[in-house]
């Protein structure tokens, strides 16, 4: 594992941002993994202008997002895939039509997962995971349980969870109790990883994550065994 401290959240953004454009150039035609929350906003700002000034070039990119909101329109503000428009595909030359987010309102949630899946396997995998870690240790929406969730599915959303983003939403009734997930195949099958988190208040479940025992109580916690991982983090 490869652990880089930064000083502050411009840092972290700029960093990740180099390694995902980095990828991106190796690899034109990539598979990028990509995540939502506060964590990444300053990470796609900085893609978005060195894809602006032409240093960088998604239009062979393919990008598959972790989880969605049960329930939630596309439309939605609050919607992962409205989130990913507007904070990062809309401003860059990926086609959209190679843009991927888990449908949280699928008829058959339960095919949607497995199509999920089968997707990502029918185009080789995640070549770059974009990965942020929840309060309590949560990856995508892979919450603390008894056993790691294997494929993509539907989960019900920790009252932390729900409480931790409500903050997005007029209130906390408004938050939707249940989401779609990517599993944790698909996520440590990525050949590389990158973590990202900010913040004194990330400190504690980081190091837990990161260097205390394996436990599907604390879901990022499989990844010390991912062979490729490099983890960006900012105290700040
Ligand atoms: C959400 C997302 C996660 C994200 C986490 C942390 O629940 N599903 O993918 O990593 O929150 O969010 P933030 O970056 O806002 O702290």
């Amino acid at each position: 594992m490869k652990f880089i401290k930064v000083k502050n959240y411009e840092q972290m953004s700029r960093q990740a941002a180099n390694i995902i454009s980095a990828q991106v150039i190796i690899k034109p035609d990539s598979v990028l993994g990509l995540a939502t929350g506060s964590t990444p906003i300053g990470t796609y700002k900085q893609l978005i202008k060195w894809c602006q000034k032409g240093d960088v070039d998604f239009s062979e990119v393919t990008s598959v997002n972790l989880d969605e909101y049960v329930g939630l329109d596309i439309e939605n503000d609050q919607s992962y895939r409205y989130f990913m428009n507007t904070n990062f595909f809309d401003s860059i030359n990926i086609k959209k039509e190679n843009t991927y987010v888990p449908n949280g309102k699928a008829d058959n949630l339960e095919e949607e997962c497995a199509n999920y899946d089968a997707f990502i396997k029918s185009i080789g995998g995640i070549d770059l995971q974009l990965l942020g870690i929840g309060l309590d240790g949560h990856i995508g929406f892979n919450e603390p349980a008894d056993c790691f969730e294997k494929n993509t599915h539907v989960v019900d959303l920790h009252e932390s969870t729900i409480k931790a983003n409500a903050r997005f939403f007029e209130s906390v009734d408004d938050v939707p109790k249940k989401a779609v997930t990517m599993g944790m195949v698909s996520i440590m099958q990525a050949k590389k990883i990158l973590l990202i988190a900010n913040g004194k208040n990330k400190e504690e479940i980081l190091n837990k994550a990161l260097f205390g025992p394996i436990t599907p109580e604390i879901p990022a916690s499989i990844l010390q065994l991912h062979p490729d991982i490099t983890v960006i983090f900012s105290e700040e």
